[in-house]
């Protein structure tokens, strides 16, 4: 009841930031009392929502903090399926495990794990993430692709398309994208992708696509090995952005691109790879479970393996970190 109203009230309030709204018209649009409008305006209050109020003319929102909260959300997804079930928490030790839970539990295609805060944040490879309260978006999708397993790779290259399109396109910023699932402003790495899968040989059963981005992180409290190689899109575009504007964006661009690869496959999304990989061209170090190789990057092969050229030779590398 209580979460109806404050979501309710927010969705008024946030549609009526140029005027004064009454409590009378609040609770009769809301069905409730006046004393339930009281708590809930007190509520928002806690959490950092600056309400002006003002005898006879009513309540008035002049501030939102910047939270990743369904209320924040909702309002701004334009998704039919991403997004839409999302399960959100003030501070986890990681969204992944939850997301696990949750997907075992049947949780339906497009759901998501959000959190303001990661405690235990996860990286690639055992690595830790960091995950610094209100200024990321860290974040778990649930997606049941009908594909066998070994496609499962194609999801990481998708979801980094997808990113690098809606945050080009959100912040005019130059993100290019280094294989597999790194995001980089110039040399420096702003997001990384965490694609967890289960499943049989012939068929996926669920993947977690876990997202990192470091959105408004000032990054004074980075370790010193970080300071040289990571940055935020604060910190490039020197202005903060809204997450659950950003959040949004990447949503709907998954969600087509998703679509897409469901009904022509990973050619299209390939082409688009190629497009925003800055490192092709490149000469590329990698550690692979077969030991080191290097060659120039040229592009990736349907299955989503980085192509090297070693002389008239061309491998590809399924797996690996890359150094260029
Ligand atoms: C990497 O580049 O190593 C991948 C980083 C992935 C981080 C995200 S944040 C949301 C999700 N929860 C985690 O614990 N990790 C992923």
């Amino acid at each position: 009841m209580s979460s109806r109203i404050r979501e309710q009230l927010l969705s008024l309030l946030l549609h009526n930031t140029d005027s004064f709204i009454s409590g009378e018209e609040i609770s009769r649009r809301l069905q409730c009392s006046r004393a339930a409008v009281w708590k809930q305006i007190e509520e928002l209050r806690k959490e950092g929502y600056q309400i002006e109020a003002r005898p006879k003319k009513g309540y008035r929102l002049v501030h939102r903090p910047d939270r990743v909260a369904p209320e924040e959300l909702k309002p701004h997804l334009s998704t039919r399926r991403f997004g839409r079930r999302i399960l959100y928490r003030q501070s986890l030790p990681s969204t992944q495990p939850l997301a696990h839970d949750w997907a075992r539990q049947g949780a339906e295609e497009g759901a998501l794990i959000i959190t303001e805060e990661q405690t235990q944040g996860r990286g690639r490879m055992g690595r830790v993430w960091h995950s610094p309260p209100h200024s990321g978006i860290w974040m778990s999708l649930i997606l049941r692709p009908p594909v066998p397993l070994a496609q499962a790779p194609q999801l990481t290259l998708l979801a980094s398309v997808g990113l690098t399109r809606a945050l080009r396109r959100e912040t005019g910023l130059d993100i290019q994208i280094k294989w597999p699932n790194d995001l980089l402003i110039g040399r420096k790495k702003f997001c990384g992708i965490l694609t967890e899968t289960r499943g049989e040989q012939d068929r996926v059963q669920y993947v977690v696509l876990g997202t990192g981005i470091n959105v408004n992180v000032s990054g004074t409290h980075w370790p010193d090995e970080l300071k040289d190689t990571a940055t935020s899109l604060m910190i490039e575009g020197k202005r903060s952005y809204r997450r659950a504007d950003l959040i949004a964006a990447i949503l709907k661009e998954l969600e087509e691109l998703y679509d897409g690869y469901l009904s022509h496959g990973f050619e299209p999304i390939r082409i688009l790879w190629e497009e925003y990989a800055g490192m092709l061209g490149r000469n590329v170090r990698t550690l692979t479970p077969r030991g080191p190789v290097e060659g120039t990057a040229v592009g990736l092969d349907g299955s989503g393996a980085l192509l090297l050229r070693q002389g008239e030779e061309v491998i590809p590398v399924f797996s690996a970190d890359i150094d260029y």
